[in-house]
């Protein structure tokens, strides 16, 4: 397959037909892409289409993994407050934005939820670093009276993106991943936004050195030409699936697009596309200069905290920045800046009062800092 990327054209053979379902096999596919980080250990795939079928399908997995090992009490998930993990009923039952999710209680199954870190808005009023991060311990309470019933816990690790870019104090993760092992419950990290290099490595597990049992990814690994997405998981895990027919322990899932060979080809080609321009090593600088350029937004009279991975931005903007006192919803205070940035050349995104920088791994430095004065001056025109 060949598509114009306006980088030159991204080719690839077609790899085989759809799958149907029986799209378990390694993602490298001998082509050395899952070695290293996160995906070395976790050598089954299960193939979808959109970031919501990827934690559909993780969900199920981590359900069925303990009924067929026999232990049936654990049938709960572990979710966090102001997460976001897509817009199917599975996806939307694990999910904790009131905005998106809650008209739709009524149809979810129910998790036990815990607060997710907002350090700017922190639930305990402590302060990073000196709270150590604190809000560690909910977890392991609620952990302490339910993991009996818990299959598994879901993660959005690091930033928690549609909440508006939250992100976490750094060891947070890998204190989840530690109370996962000493709770026995499954990780599921939903890699869907962070993934593929968004927060500066290939996926943001990486910066803490922790690998999920059931990883879900989407979005970019096709750089996003064509829907693709992927559940990875151990070994372990899959073999948890293997049985005689009759003992049906198989995992009954299967998209019609499946493992879908255009948006396989695409997948492969992005990657290829990666190693070859070393997309990571160059973000790098430009990681520093995103820095670099938030700074003199600390100063605008209206903007509460800024918060950044990579290349993940939040603004959130308040009405006081001392009191912390957040613009009333109707005054749509995001809205209206992104529209002011449309008028000098930039077409950015709000979610709610925070303004969201999102841009392309490929965008050049000069481009950048155009992106950065544009969203300064225009916080500043709609807010003083
Ligand atoms: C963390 C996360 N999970 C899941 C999804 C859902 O992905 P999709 O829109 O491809 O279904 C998203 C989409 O933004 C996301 O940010």
């Amino acid at each position: 397959m060949s598509m114009d990327t306006g980088r030159g054209r991204l080719t690839h053979p077609l790899p085989n037909p759809p799958l149907e379902g029986a799209g378990v096999f390694p993602l490298s596919q001998g082509e050395g892409r899952g070695e290293g980080g996160v995906c070395s250990e976790l050598s089954k795939v299960f193939y979808s289409d959109s970031g919501s079928t990827s934690v559909e399908i993780a969900l199920k997995i981590a359900f069925q993994y303990w009924q067929n090992k026999g232990v049936k009490d654990k049938t709960r998930f572990l979710t966090f407050k102001n997460a976001y993990h897509g817009d199917t009923i599975g996806s939307v039952s694990l999910g904790g934005m009131e905005l998106f999710h809650d008209i739709y209680r009524p149809l979810l199954f129910q998790t036990i939820q815990v607060n997710s870190p907002y350090c700017y808005r922190c639930h305990l009023g402590r302060e990073y670093p000196s709270c150590k991060v604190a809000c560690i311990k909910e977890v392991e309470d609620t952990l302490k009276k339910t993991h009996n019933e818990v299959a598994a816990l879901v993660i959005e690790p690091l930033v928690q993106g549609a909440a508006g870019m939250l992100v976490q104090p750094t060891g947070f993760l890998k204190e989840l991943r530690r109370l996962c092992d000493k709770y026995k419950i499954l990780m599921i990290a939903d890699e869907v936004a962070t993934g593929f290099g968004r927060t500066g490595k290939m996926f943001a597990c990486e910066h803490e050195g922790v690998v999920p049992d059931i990883l879900c990814i989407a979005k970019g690994i096709t750089g996003g030409y064509l829907p693709l997405a992927a559940t990875l998981t151990t070994g372990e895990i899959h073999d948890a699936f293997l049985a005689e027919y009759k003992e049906f322990k198989t995992f009954f899932h299967g998209h019609t697009y499946t493992g879908n060979p255009l948006a396989c080809a695409a997948a492969i080609a992005n990657l290829e596309l990666f190693e070859r321009e070393e997309t990571l090593k160059k973000m790098q600088p430009k990681i520093s200069l995103i820095e670099e350029g938030l700074m003199k937004f600390h100063k605008l009279a209206h903007v509460g905290d800024i918060r950044q991975k990579g290349f993940m931005v939040g603004i959130e903007l308040v009405k006081k920045k001392d009191t912390r006192e957040p613009y009333p919803v109707e005054l749509r205070m995001g809205h209206k800046v992104i529209l002011e940035a449309r008028k000098r050349g930039a077409i950015l995104r709000p979610l709610g009062n925070v303004i969201v920088l999102m841009p392309p791994l490929s965008i050049k430095e000069v481009e950048l800092k155009r992106l950065l004065k544009i969203t300064y001056e225009s916080v500043k025109v709609v807010t003083e």
